[in-house]
C-alpha cells in the first residue's frame, strides 16, 4: 500500500519534523494526490506506518477540508460560505453550480466530472464570492462567470478525451 516511492517522499518530509508523527497530516496529502481520496486501505496502512490507530490518522485529518475522505470529481468545486462571501452571495453561487451540475452539495456528477462542496473561508474575503477548483481559486463570481469556467472545464475534459495517444489514436 504504501509502495518504495511514496515511503521515499515519506521520509523526505519526516526528516523535517523533530518527532516523525508531526508528518500525518502531510502523509494524508501525500496519498490524497496519489489516490485521488483518502482510501480507508491508505489510512490503515500509515496508522501501521505511525504506530498509532485508524481513528487518530482519521481525527487530524477530517479537520481539514483539503482532505477527502471519499471520492471527489475531477474538478473539485468547494464554494466558501463564511460571511463575507455569504453576504455577498454565496449561497446563490451554490445554488447556481449545483442546478447547473445537476447535482446537491456533497456530490458528485454520474461521470466523475464534478464534485461540489461548500466550505468555511477559504482566505480570499476582498474577492467573495469566490470558490477553489482542485488548487485553483475563482473569485468575484456571477453567475455568467460560473458558466464560463464551468463550460471550460467541460471542454477541458472534452479536449483531453480527444487528445491522441502514442500510436495516434
Ligand atoms: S469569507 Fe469567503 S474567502 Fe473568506
Amino acid at each position: 500500500m504504501l509502495d518504495a516511492s511514496f515511503l521515499k517522499n515519506l521520509r523526505t518530509i519526516e526528516a523535517r519534523y523533530p518527532d516523525r508523527r508531526s508528518a500525518i497530516l502531510p502523509a494524508l496529502y501525500l496519498l490524497q494526490e496519489r489516490d485521488g481520496y483518502i482510501t480507508p486501505e491508505g489510512m490503515q496502512a500509515l496508522a501501521v506506518h505511525f504506530d498509532i490507530s485508524p481513528m487518530a490518522v482519521h481525527e487530524v485529518g477530517s479537520f481539514y477540508t483539503m482532505l477527502n475522505f471519499r471520492p471527489v470529481g475531477r474538478h473539485h468545486i468547494q464554494v466558501c460560505r463564511t460571511l463575507p462571501c455569504k453576504l455577498r452571495g454565496s449561497d446563490q453561487v451554490t445554488s447556481c453550480i449545483a442546478n447547473k451540475l445537476g447535482i446537491s452539495v456533497g456530490d458528485v456528477t454520474p461521470d466523475g466530472t464534478f464534485s461540489l462542496l461548500t466550505v468555511e473561508c477559504l482566505g480570499s474575503c476582498d474577492t467573495a464570492p469566490m470558490m477553489q477548483v482542485n488548487d485553483l481559486y475563482y473569485e468575484n463570481l456571477t453567475r455568467a462567470r460560473i458558466d464560463a469556467v464551468l463550460d471550460e472545464l467541460k471542454d477541458e475534459d472534452a479536449s483531453y478525451t480527444k487528445r491522441p495517444g502514442p500510436d495516434g489514436f
